[in-house]
């Protein structure tokens, strides 16, 4: 085990006395639905109110079979919302995820049964790093959770002989398929390992940043190892979803660079592959941040019109909940669990990624032969 100098492995016990954070699993609660319809209805709680009326009464009716793309960014598995992701996953709600490496690597603690645990976000922090303790906000564990992570994500590399160019999709999905044989049972409490089960292609938008992204670089360098993540494949596969679905909707949590690796997808369609898909049709967003700064993270649907990203006669289908997604997102799970439509066959899309990106190249190829490049905006249907 590398060293982490000082404190670790020693603790003060009493830093993590705090209840271990465990996944929360939505159940569908009456209450919390009847709060929502009723309760919620201005200002920020009508915008909830109306993300779970979008996702439930349009997004997952059958006759729109809407291939949905769920966006992590915030430290959201650290705060135990993982639960709400599994659920989703298992009951097909969301088919695909675009998610910061952080919470992908946070996660992998579920899997492996180690314990993050209940805190204050006011406590001395160089006490902290003097005795071995990890701070994320109010969430506590001991660095050696990190170091035994790392050392399990460095002992599947080279336990899997895992090698060559492949997507974060096929990374992320060997990585869940390892965690369900050595700990059988851990899709119930593991994102990385229900997405597996589950057939849902999980996506990171910048696989260098995070604790995953470093130990793959430790085995490249230290192992001499070939696997080399080739986010392309990435571009591609995401584009290739978007380009099946017979409508697309996405759920962003936060924002931040998983957001753009979404709504990027219909340009990229339109701008480089020639294929005029129409842009989004439903766009949900928790977040805190403001449309002010200029930034992505705050964009509206309205300024993603602009782009292509949203498609111009679906702003009525778009909502932005200015909400802390840890309040949220749990609210808006209870809701759809609750609703009619809260099971939907699964799509299994990590199984048929060839398949997709075969279509892909043959319709970019036919688009190639047919249209000049034009500044002119591609022909959508407004009308829907
Ligand atoms: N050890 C690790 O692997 C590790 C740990 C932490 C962070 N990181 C890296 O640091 C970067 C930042 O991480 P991040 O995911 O916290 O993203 P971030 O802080 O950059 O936030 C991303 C977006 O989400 C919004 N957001 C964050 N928390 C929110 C909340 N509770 N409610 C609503 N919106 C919220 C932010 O305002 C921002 O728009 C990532 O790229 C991540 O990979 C790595």
């Amino acid at each position: 085990m590398p060293h982490r100098a000082p404190g670790a492995p020693g603790h003060k016990a009493n830093y993590l006395s705090g209840k271990v954070i465990k996944y929360y699993r939505p159940r569908g609660s009456a209450e919390i639905r009847h709060l929502i319809d009723n309760g919620f209805q201005a200002f920020n709680a009508g915008r909830l109110s109306e993300a779970c009326q979008i996702y439930t009464e349009k997004m997952l009716t059958p006759e729109n079979d809407t291939t949905v793309g769920l966006t992590i960014a915030g430290a959201l598995t650290p705060a135990g919302l993982g639960g709400c992701i599994i659920e989703m996953m298992e009951r097909g709600l969301v088919d695909f995820v675009i998610s910061t490496g952080a919470n992908l690597y946070h996660d992998l603690h579920y899997a492996l049964n180690f314990s993050l645990h209940r805190g204050s976000p006011f406590l001395d922090d160089v006490e902290l790093y003097e005795e071995g303790i990890i701070r994320i906000y109010d969430v506590l564990f001991p660095a050696t959770v990190l170091l035994e992570t790392d050392s399990y994500i460095r002992d599947f590399l080279v336990r899997s002989k895992i090698e060559g160019a492949m997507s974060t999709s096929e990374f992320h999905y060997r990585l869940g398929l390892d965690l369900l044989e050595r700990n059988p049972g851990c899709e119930e409490y593991s994102v990385v390992a229900q997405a597996a089960r589950a057939g849902v292609p999980i996506y990171t938008s910048s696989p260098g940043d995070s604790s995953i992204g470093m130990n793959i670089a430790y085995h490249e360098l230290m192992n001499g190892g070939t696997l080399m993540i080739d986010p392309n494949k990435d571009v591609n596969e995401v584009c290739a979803i978007i380009l099946a679905a017979k409508k697309n909707g996405c759920i962003i949590l936060g924002g931040g660079s998983p957001k753009n690796f979404y709504l990027q997808g219909q340009p990229t369609l339109w701008e480089v592959y020639g294929i005029p898909k129409g842009g989004n049709d439903y766009f949900i967003q928790f977040t805190t941040d403001q449309v002010v700064w200029g930034g992505l993270s705050g964009a509206t649907p309205a300024e993603a019109v602009s782009w292509g990203k949203v498609n111009p006669g679906g702003l009525p289908d778009t909502v932005v909940t200015y909400v802390d997604s840890t309040i949220g997102f749990p609210l808006f799970c209870e809701y759809a669990v609750g609703a009619t439509h809260n099971r939907r066959p699964r799509k299994e899309l990590v199984h048929k990624r060839d398949a997709m990106i075969s279509d892909l190249l043959r319709q970019a190829k036919a688009a190639g032969d047919e249209k000049p490049i034009t500044s002119e905006p591609p022909e959508v249907d407004r009308h829907r």
